[in-house]
């Protein structure tokens, strides 16, 4: 969908940046909107305004303002230990923040409402993976429930209105620029601390296996989210890596010599899961492109180049 104009909430955030970096690319006239300041500069020319999606009427008047024709809504409080300890601020943020949005884009007659929901948090401890779309959701965090509730007000709050929906549902996203000092983003995480000889603690036994994408691969299935078939994708490579492997293979790539601190699981956390992405294929043509062990090295060399 080139030339549009689009608005993507959560713009300073990790996928935001690289979202927002990629529209430009392609010619697309890009509003940010997040609550705090951008954690890497936002390309030239994109504009960037500071709200808050809880504020209900300030969305509203932004929303009508810029009438985007498309909708990225990545904004959220993204941590799912966060989200046991803060519940109402995971509800409030997630929940009624993506509604809010969803109203004001009805009424200002957006196309397309993009909303990036979760893979890896949906389905609680699945008993079979990869999961499919067909799997009915049961989260296990608040950070997971709020996520299946927004998808659920937003198909509500869009019925019958102008704008269709697209919900991109991504496994555990990684790559450049991710917050290393967060609760979420074990990659990031571990990168910079081995990079700077600093203790690494795993919470659990280590074996606990996710479905790790590289952001880039998430951009594009974001993108083809907005220009096909408004539909819920499932977003991941169909495989799981377990945490004791994200740590061996970047302690490689990096020379780490330090072993593993072993903490105590977090409420909240999954044990096994990945994701079948076979719908996304089918129809929105996505593939996950890049390797695990690729996409860790090029993760790894932009830290160092930071460190
Ligand atoms: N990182 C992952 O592994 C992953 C996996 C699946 C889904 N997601 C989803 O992708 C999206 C982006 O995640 P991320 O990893 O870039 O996280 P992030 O924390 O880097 O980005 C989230 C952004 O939302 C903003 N935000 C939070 N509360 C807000 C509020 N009340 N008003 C306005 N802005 C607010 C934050 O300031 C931040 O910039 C989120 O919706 C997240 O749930 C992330």
């Amino acid at each position: 969908m080139p030339e549009h104009t689009a608005l993507v909430t959560g713009s300073s955030g990790f996928f935001g940046g690289h979202l927002v970096a990629r529209l430009v690319r392609d010619g697309v006239t890009v509003t940010g909107l997040d609550f705090a300041e951008p954690h890497n500069p936002l390309p030239p020319g994109v504009r960037d305004l500071r709200i808050d999606v809880r504020d209900a009427a300030a969305i509203r008047a932004a929303v009508l303002d810029v009438r985007p024709e498309v909708i990225y809504h990545l904004a959220a409080q993204a941590s799912v230990s966060v989200s046991m300890r803060e519940p109402v601020v995971d509800i409030e943020t997630n929940v009624l923040g993506t509604l809010h949005l969803a109203r004001a884009a009805a009424e200002a007659g957006t196309a397309r409402f993009v909303f990036v929901s979760t893979g890896g948090a949906l389905f609680g401890e699945p008993a079979v993976v990869p999961v499919t779309e067909q799997l009915a959701a049961s989260p296990a965090s608040i950070y997971g429930s709020s996520k299946l509730a927004a998808e659920q007000y937003l198909a509500v709050a869009l019925a019958g209105t102008a704008t269709a929906l697209s919900v991109v549902r991504p496994g555990n996203i990684y790559g450049p620029a991710q917050d290393p000092h967060g609760e979420a983003g074990v990659v990031a995480i571990f990168t910079q601390r081995m990079l700077r000889g600093e203790p690494v603690t795993i919470f659990g036994t280590g074996g606990q296996q996710r479905d790790y994408v590289y952001v880039d691969d998430v951009v594009e299935a974001t993108v083809s989210a907005a220009s096909g078939t408004p539909t819920t994708c499932l977003i991941g490579t169909g495989h799981g890596t377990s945490t004791q492997t994200i740590f061996d293979t970047l302690a490689a790539v990096t020379g780490y010599g330090q072993p593993a601190i072993y903490a105590d699981e977090r409420p909240g956390d999954i044990q096994r899961i990945w994701l079948d992405a076979s719908h996304a294929r089918e129809v929105w043509g996505w593939e996950p492109r890049i390797a695990l062990s690729d996409g860790m090295a090029r993760t790894v060399d932009w830290f160092r180049s930071r460190v």
